[in-house]
């Protein structure tokens, strides 16, 4: 994707002005004392220690969240309106420090600035959209049988937790805590232990906002210390979570043995891109390459399956090669970089063996495949023809610089092959037939269709995934169920009213 140039320049040398956990609105040190460092994937180079949360600390931040739901508590009498007055105000803080933040992403991260700033930042819509629905959320009243009058309350689920992937940490933490706040829960975040630092700046913006305390904690720290206390804590009501589908598992296993705790997922995929010979070549060629390069690859819904119809598949094949080769990879801070490296060493050597694997399991490389240089986790962006679902990279999800291109013939079979994955989070066409479209749409197994385009999410609409991409959804109106108990109450009146 193209950005402009931004508005604001960026910050190479970031000041990191919050390390600390957020509990109760105060930064602190974690009980053990711990720290992790935090790592400049550009140059594999510490850019700060942060504080380790662990259990004590999720003990500590489930208390404050607790607290803050109390009957009579500044937040649990809060008017919704003022809570989306709120959600409004650190919305404008964020878009008031998107410089700020944006940098911050580029160092912790890898991506480019233009990226963080016009994909990442831009998070803060998500808070407009849910600060809308704040006094929106609304029961029914239902004419039951026999002389009651009876209605429905949405309430709060309570304390929410949320485990948060790297990819994305400023829109994947929004998304979360967005409709749980808009709702009247109190959240408890687990920010990626790759990518801590603009969720604690955020931490500073809530506070600044005028959240009151312990209505949004954030500890940082590692999945199966901080990230499992949260999955298996008996007093946290729900925990959303977005990474890997082994992760998702564990989680939704130490819920259901602790406290039945409500659950969502969302869990990438292996997203197919479908492009039929009527299409235009050029529009698809780039499309498709956007669809799988964009973030460098590192998206749940990366379209890592190109399926190409046969007349067009030699020229495809060519025009995606070249355009992957001329790919420019490098400083995220630099406005003419595409792609930065990916996040951090375990992504680099993983999408590096799955890139042997595909030479090994015989897909044809097409161009790419090795590491970028001496320092940093930069990786040629890679294209394999030739590839098959029962390889390791036509089957996994690799979430690096490496497109999968694949020969279909017939409508038919694209959309069978299309199906044939565990995962169901994302598909796209691309054709001018509307009966070809038409049939793919209703028979392909996943949760966002693209017709004609890719990667378009919208804070209006429902995002997550079919089969093994999780459930629930993300966005929306649809969201609000998912950080919402229903309370049915029966009041008995003296007759029919
Ligand atoms: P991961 O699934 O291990 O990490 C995601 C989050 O879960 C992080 O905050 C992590 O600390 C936490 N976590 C890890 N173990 C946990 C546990 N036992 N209990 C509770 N929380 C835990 O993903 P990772 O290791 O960063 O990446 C591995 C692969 O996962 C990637 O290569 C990619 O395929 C996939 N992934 C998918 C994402 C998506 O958007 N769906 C995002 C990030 C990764
Ligand atoms: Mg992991």
């Amino acid at each position: 994707m193209a950005f402009p140039t931004p508005p604001i320049a960026p910050v190479r040398n970031p000041e990191i002005k919050f390390t600390k956990l957020f509990i109760n609105n105060e930064f602190v040190d974690s009980v053990s004392g711990k720290t992790f460092p935090t790592i400049n994937p550009v140059n594999g180079e510490k850019i700060a220690d942060v504080q380790e949360g662990d259990k004590a600390d999720v003990d500590k931040a489930v208390a404050a969240a607790q607290k803050a739901l109390e009957f009579g508590s500044p937040w649990q009498k809060m008017d919704a309106s003022q809570r989306g007055r709120l959600l409004n105000k650190l919305a404008n803080l964020i878009d008031r420090d998107c410089g700020y933040l944006a940098s911050l992403e580029c160092v912790d991260n890898g991506k480019p600035y233009a990226a963080a700033f016009f994909v990442d930042t831009q998070g803060s819509n998500t808070l407009r959209y849910y600060a809308g629905w704040a006094d929106k959320i609304t029961g029914q009243t239902i004419p039951v049988d026999g002389n009651y009058l009876c209605y429905t309350k949405h309430e709060p689920v309570g304390v929410c937790g949320s485990i948060i992937p790297w990819n994305f940490p400023i829109p994947m933490l929004l998304w979360k805590i967005a409709p749980a706040l808009a709702c009247g829960n109190s959240v408890i975040v687990k920010p990626a232990e790759q990518t801590p630092l603009t969720a604690l700046y955020i931490a500073s913006l809530v506070k600044e906002a005028g959240f009151p305390p312990g209505v949004v904690n954030i500890i940082p720290g590692y999945g199966p210390t901080a990230g499992a206390a949260i999955s298996s804590h008996p007093d946290i009501n729900k925990v959303a979570f977005t990474g890997s589908a082994e992760v998702g598992r564990i989680v939704m296993e130490a819920a259901a043995k602790s406290n039945l705790k409500r659950v969502t997922l969302e869990l990438g995929g292996k997203s197919p891109s479908v492009i039929f010979a009527d299409t235009n070549l050029d529009v698809a060629v780039e499309q498709a390459h956007q669809a799988l390069f964009f973030n460098n690859g590192q998206v749940c819904a990366a379209g890592s399956r190109t399926y190409v119809q046969e007349p067009i598949y030699d020229e495809f094949v060519k025009r995606s090669a070249e355009r992957a080769k001329h790919k420019k990879v490098g400083d995220p801070f630099e406005h003419s970089s595409e792609l930065g490296p990916v996040v951090d060493e375990d992504q680099f050597h993983k999408v590096l063996s799955l890139i042997d694997s595909g030479i090994k399991e015989g897909a044809k490389l097409q161009c790419g495949g090795k590491r970028l240089g001496e320092k940093g986790y930069f990786i040629q962006p890679t294209v394999f023809s030739d590839v098959t679902e029962d390889m390791r990279i036509g089957k996994e999800e690799i979430f690096g610089p490496v497109q999968q291109i694949i020969k279909f013939k017939t409508l038919e079979e694209a959309i069978e092959r299309a199906n044939k994955t565990d995962y169901g989070l994302a598909a796209a066409i691309f054709t001018e037939n509307i009966n070809t479209m038409l049939a793919f749409t209703s028979r392909v197994k996943a949760g966002t269709i693209w017709v004609n385009d890719y990667n378009i999410v919208r804070d209006q609409a429902p995002f997550g995934g079919f089969k093994q991409s999780g459930f629930g959804r993300e966005l929306g109106s649809y969201a609000l169920h998912e950080y919402t108990e229903v309370k049915t109450v029966f009041v008995k009146t003296p007759a029919k009213m």
